[in-house]
This record gives structure tokens, sequence and C-alpha cells, in this order.
């Protein structure tokens, strides 16, 4: 098979929801269709229950989870889909940003009766900002929600994305009758079995105003249907493979995950109309997926289970031609050679070691601390590649070494959970003191107890009074040498040596940028 028709093959995606919504159960619906797994339950989902006893000792349960999880790959209708896994726990936002530079497109899952959460527009905004195609797949339509109009109102609203439906329902809850796939013109209806895999019956209905719609639906949701579908067909715009793939619309499919139901529907539209592996930019041009020449770049490390041995798995997304084991390829960051004799491919849950790898697949590289969120590797070029920013945190400490003995068994483990984007540290300039910075309170104890486990080291925290971490830059060097002359308190350094101004509160930060024009501030790390 030629190169071309490789990357045809494949389709890279993931899957993004608030917790709770069904990612996982859609997850493993769509791994069933792809004969991945054989039995329903065999994807552990990923999520911190709140129940948990301990909140870490759950993450580090979870940790063994989500690497088998990172990517599930499937076979379905003669092409090669790979599922990137994310975690939906808000503390792990940061995850989910970087995992989302790796896919082509996404699907979004939301519950009928909660509607838009917040968690999803958080990540449904980074698919924006980087114009992911979006498909929405509206679930639980077994129990009361909401009325489906309403729900796209909301959606339109609180995402700020174009909506089209493509199947709508035929009542809801204890009403819920099935779908009609506005796509293929058929009703496919529901038959509650309470069965995991519910065979769905499906019917050819072209024109809505047969009169066995009545007979199939009862009197009242076969009128309901048919004026909605009226409504529908004038109120959204039709779809279109451009406005698709451009990011500008999002095609919606009703369903239920836990019956199986409205999934296949789903995804035999994904499988048309998502996009196959896309270019990528790098600084200095953009790869399409087409050059002859391998290029990649890790997009998440994990560490290993095992505390004895403290070798690590990096997520490497193929960008342009392949990938071979055993070959030497430039770790640009470092500019050296290095090769790997067991890059391993996910399906589902089984791991295998591969020959080769393509655009679009995902290979894990076993790594002894060689490689950081973000690197990338080529057959030779200078490459580096763009869309994996840090963003300010949310939380901030001060970290002391609690043990002067293990002085340098910290600091290993500091760099070390750094590289794989646990969280953000800051050195202050000033005074060289150490700022832990986190989207939620958890990673906190999970560094404590990961430098506890693996590296044999101590740490405690201390509060710090911080609103935001902003990179800076600035043209003139004279306000530049200025600037960080009179704010020198409140001056740090990011893992990168990047210069970084500590706000202590939203009215700091804007006093300061009235004060400083020519100084810019940005959230991000890539700008
Ligand atoms: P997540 O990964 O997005 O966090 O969600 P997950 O799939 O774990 O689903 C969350 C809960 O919603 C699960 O129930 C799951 O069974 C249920 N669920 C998923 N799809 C549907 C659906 O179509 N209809 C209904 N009624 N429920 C659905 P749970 O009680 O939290 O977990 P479990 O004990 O069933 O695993």
């Amino acid at each position: 098979m030629s190169i071309e028709q490789e990357i045809a093959k494949r389709k890279t995606f993931g899957i993004v929801s608030h917790p709770d919504a069904g990612k996982t159960t859609l997850t493993e619906k769509l791994l069933l269709f792809g004969g991945a797994i054989q039995t329903a339950g065999a994807v552990k989902s990923n999520k911190i229950k709140r129940s948990a006893t301990s909140d870490f000792m759950e993450i580090e349960r979870q940790r063994g989870i989500s690497v088998a999880t990172s990517v599930m790959a499937f076979e379905y209708r003669n092409l090669k889909i790979n599922i990137l896994d994310t975690p939906g726990h808000q503390d792990f936002a940061e995850d989910t940003f970087r995992t989302l530079t790796a896919v082509d497109s996404v699907i979004v899952v939301i519950d009928v009766a909660k509607g838009v959460e917040p968690q999803t527009e958080k990540l449904v905004k980074v698919c924006r900002m980087r114009k992911t195609p979006i498909i929405i797949f509206i679930n639980k339509l077994d129990r009361e929600g909401k009325d489906g109009t309403e729900l796209l109102d909301e959606i339109e609203q609180k995402l700020g994305i174009n909506v089209t439906p493509l199947s709508w329902p035929a009542g809801m809850g204890q009403l819920f009758k099935g779908v009609y796939n506005l796509y293929e013109e058929r009703l496919v209806l529901f038959r509650a079995h309470g069965k995991q895999d519910a065979e769905s019956e499906t019917i050819e209905i072209k024109d809505l105003s047969e009169p066995r719609l009545n007979d199939l639906l009862g009197d009242r949701i076969a009128e309901e249907l048919r004026e909605e579908v009226e409504i529908m067909t004038e109120v959204y715009p039709a779809f279109t493979q451009e406005a698709y793939e451009a990011g500008d619309i999002s095609p919606v499919f009703f369903g239920s995950a836990i019956n199986n139901f409205g999934v296949k529907e789903m995804l035999d539209c994904f499988v048309e109309i998502a996009p196959p592996p896309l270019p990528r930019m790098a600084e200095e041009r953009e790869v399409l997926p087409t050059e002859p020449k391998f290029t990649g770049f890790v997009f998440k490390i994990h560490a290993n289970m095992d505390p004895k041995h403290r070798d690590r798995i990096a997520f490497l997304r193929i960008c342009s031609g392949v990938f071979k084991r055993n070959t030497n390829y430039l770790h640009v960051r470092q500019a050296k050679k290095m090769k790997f004799s067991n890059p391993t491919s996910f399906m589902a849950s089984k791991k295998t070691v591969i020959d080769d790898a393509y655009p679009g697949d995902v290979v894990g590289l076993y790594d002894s601390g060689n490689f950081k969120i973000g690197d990338s590797l080529t057959e030779g070029e200078v490459l580096h590649f763009q869309g994996i920013p840090s963003f300010s945190p949310e939380q901030f400490r001060y970290i002391d070494n609690a043990n002067p003995m293990k002085a340098k068994q910290l600091a290993k483990g500091l760099d070390q959970l750094m590289d794989e984007g646990v969280a953000q540290m800051f050195i202050k300039e000033i005074n060289n003191r150490k700022i832990i910075g986190t989207v939620g309170a958890l990673q906190f104890e999970v560094i404590q107890y990961r430098l506890e486990h693996e590296y044999g080291a101590s740490c405690t925290y201390e509060p710090v009074n911080l609103y935001k971490a902003c990179w800076i830059e600035c043209n003139d060097p004279v306000v530049m040498k200025e600037f960080l002359q009179r704010r020198k308190r409140d001056i740090a350094r990011d893992k990168d040596g990047k210069l970084v101004f500590m706000a202590e509160s939203a009215w700091i930060l804007k006093t300061v940028q009235e004060n400083f024009p020519k100084v810019k501030f940005h959230m991000t790390s890539e700008f």
C-alpha cells in the first residue's frame, strides 16, 4: 500500500465531554463496532470518582488505566481509526488541551438533561481556536431531558458553533421511540431491551408524510416529528463537507450510548466525513502528511507505574512520512540521534511492538527522561511543532525541600514531573524560589505523593498569593529593562527560561499593563 493510501485510511480523533456525559460508554460502543473489544465493560473509565476514598490513590489507579486507554485503535470499514483519550476531570484540563493538538477532529458528547456543561465549554473553545472539525452526540435520550430545539440553541450560544442536526429524536425518556436519520432518510426504532448490544430496527422512510409513521410511532409523536423535522430543515443550514472541515458547522446526532442506539449512525457518518490526517504547523513551515520524510511530536508523557523502573512512555503523533523501528532519528531539542527498539502501538487494551507507523498514528516510545512535551523527532530537519502551549495556571504554591539530604532527588523529580506536564514550575528571579502552578488543587497532592514514592524526596508547600502567570515580551529593550527592574519582585522564569510576570491580582495586572503599554502580557506560552 502506498503512503497516500495509508494516510487516506486513517482517522485520528478525540472524544471530549464533561465527566459523566457518557464518553467512556460511547468509546466502548465504538470499539465494539470495530471488533477491537468483544465485551462491554472492557474500557475502564478513567474518571476520578468523587466518592474515591483517597484522591491521589485513585489517581495512581487511574494512571494505570489511562496508559492503556491513551490511544485506542480499531478497524472499521477498511479504515484505521485512532481514538485518543482525554481526561474528563477538570484538574487535568491541560492534559486534554495537549491531546487535542494530536487529533484531526473531535466528537463532543452532551448529556441531554444537563445540556452544555462547563468542561465541555472549555474544551470546545480550544477546538474552535484550532478550527478542529466537531461532531456532536447528544446522549441519554432514554431519559427525560431538554427539548431538542432548546438544546441546539444552547449549544450554539454557549459553544459558539453553528450546528445542523443530521438526526432527530422521536420522543424522549419513557416515550423515546427512535431517531430519524436525516442524512440517510431512515427511521431507526428504539427498543429498550436493557441489553447493551440491542439491534435496532431500521426502516427506510423517504417521506415523513407516509401514514405508516403513525403506526410506528403513535399519532402524537409522529406528528411532532414531522413538524420538528420541517422546522429543522428550514432553520438550520444544510450540511456541507467544506463548512464542517473548516470547523464552521457541526453535525448533531441524538442517541443513547448505553443502549448502543444512534451510535452506529454517527459512526457511519463519521467515517465518511471526518478528515484524514491533516498538515501540522511548525515554527519553520507547514508539514504535510504526504511528505516522504518522517516527522512527529510528543504530546503526552506517561510515567511508568513501577517506581523501581523510572522509565516513561512518550506518546508521539506521526505528522509525515513513515516512522520505522530501530531507525535513527533526530531529537531536535537535544540535537542528538535516537532510535527505538520497542515502539508500541495500542489496539484497545492490547499493546504491540510495531515496525512502522504512518501519519495520524500515535506510537508509544519508552523513554528514560529524554523527552519533554512538545519535542519533535525528524529525519534531520530542525522543526518545532506549534500548538502545544502552556496555559497560565490557576493555582500557585511555593514548593520547598523538606529533607536537605534529598535535595538532588527533589530537583530531579520535579524536573521530570514538569517534563511530563503534571504542573508548571516558575523560578523567581529575585530569590530563586520555586513556585508550582496547576490547574486544579489535586495536582499538588499528586506531585507530593509521586516525589515521595518515585524519587524518595519530600516537599512542603507554602501558600502564595497569585492570580496569573503571564508570559511577557517587548520590542523595546529599554522599556523591557525598566519593566524588569521596576517589577523585579514579580518576575520569574518558566521551564524554558522564558520571562514570566507573576501577577498578584487582576487589578495589579491591569495597572501594570496601563503603565507599560509596550510590554505584551500573554496568558499562554505560545504567542
Ligand atoms: P464519562 O466517561 O463521560 O464520565 O461517562 P460514562 O460513560 O462513564 O457514563 C456516565 C454514566 O452515564 C454511567 O453511569 C453510564 O452508564 C451512564 N450512561 C451512559 N450512556 C447512557 C445512556 O445513553 N443512557 C443512560 N440512561 N445512561 C447512560 P454510572 O451509573 O455513573 O456508571 P456505571 O455504574 O453505569 O458504570
